[in-house]
């Protein structure tokens, strides 16, 4: 088994803010995250598939075609837009890594065929990142 794994990258605007609270029980609980006027990320995006390379050919599948369906499922939709009010995916979701990492591979595991969908990670900061396996 063989764990293969395509970057690609985005830009985006978002904010942390729970329509359900105050804006002071907001701002307790995601600090500058729920400035009202959004702020941004350039993102980075890990997706990992697996599977045994094909004798033939050796790969497990063609890195072009999968960065492909990343960039017309993924990318087109969220590239230089704001997460919480652009992207369908993300609609009625807080706009956290967590739940953007989980959406992202509920929407590639859809449409990703000729191998298996491994983890996707989302880096949102040099130092924040999450990553998701599909349970
Ligand atoms: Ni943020």
């Amino acid at each position: 088994m063989v764990f293969l794994t395509r970057r690609e990258t985005f830009n985006a605007a978002h904010r942390l803010f729970n329509p359900n609270w105050d804006d002071e029980k907001n701002f307790e609980v995601f600090g500058v995250c729920a400035n009202k006027n959004y702020h941004g990320h350039n993102y980075e995006l890990f997706v990992t598939v697996k599977g045994n390379p094909n004798p033939e050919t050796g790969i497990i599948t063609n890195l072009k075609e999968l960065s492909t369906i990343i960039k017309k499922e993924i990318i087109d939709k969220i590239d230089h837009k704001n997460i919480d009010s652009d992207v369908d995916f993300m609609k009625g979701q807080l706009s956290t890594t967590e739940n953007l990492t989980m959406a992202i591979f509920n929407e590639l595991k859809k449409v990703i065929t000729d191998c298996e969908l491994h983890r996707v990670k989302v880096q949102e900061t040099e130092n924040n990142s999450a990553e998701y396996f599909g349970e």
